[in-house]
């Protein structure tokens, strides 16, 4: 890694949200797709990843391969050697940039993307072609703000309940 690149820290979202914004309901995902799943892995791995306390518990434990940071506001709160309890976003993004890291992904839910939205520089949205009921959102994404640049599609299959487009976008600069 370059000295260069360890001055600034790239702040991507990752998010997979069906047309009506809906992200999850009681505490899971309410789809099944094997290919998001495999981007998520791909695009993740190798890296840190910030996460809600509710988003860390429906999962149980911490990714294999990437360094979790969570936000809690519950200061007895411990995880696993090697990862990180927080009680801030701001103190999320203080240890990625003190800790050199380049690249940080946050990784939900409702809350913490609510509260990251303004501070990322990428969003990589897998859009589900789908309107669901759900009780977990994803805040609009303003297209005065956010370019999409590029899109990728996938098709409901055995594996993969529902089409969707895996799309990124960046940031227009003002
Ligand atoms: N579709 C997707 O891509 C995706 C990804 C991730 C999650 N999800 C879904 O999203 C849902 C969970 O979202 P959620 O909004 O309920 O929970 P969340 O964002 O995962 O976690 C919320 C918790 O984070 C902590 N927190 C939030 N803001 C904080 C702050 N400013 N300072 C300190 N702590 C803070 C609090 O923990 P304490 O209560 O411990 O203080 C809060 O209860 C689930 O349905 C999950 O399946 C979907």
């Amino acid at each position: 890694m370059s000295p260069k690149s360890n001055l600034i820290l790239k702040i991507s979202i990752i998010v997979a949200k069906s047309l009506n914004n809906v992200i999850g309901k009681d505490n899971q995902l309410i789809w099944r797709l094997s290919s998001d799943m495999k981007l998520f892995k791909g695009k993740t791995t190798g890296f840190p990843i910030i996460m809600g306390r509710k988003t860390y518990e429906s999962m149980g434990k911490p990714l294999p391969n990437r360094i979790s940071i969570v936000i809690t506001r519950n200061k007895e709160y411990q995880l696993p050697e090697g990862h990180f309890v927080v009680h801030s976003l701001e103190e999320a993004i203080q240890l990625c940039i003190s800790r050199k890291f380049d690249q940080v992904f946050i990784i939900g839910g409702a809350e913490i993307y609510q509260q990251a939205l303004p501070l990322c520089d990428e969003l990589l949205v897998t859009e589900i072609n789908v309107e669901l009921q759900g009780d977990a959102f994803f805040p609009e994404i303003d297209s005065e703000i956010w370019e999409r640049i590029s899109e990728v599609h996938f098709q409901k299959d055995e594996k993969n309940d529902y089409d969707f487009d895996f799309v990124t976008y960046k940031k227009i600069q003002s």
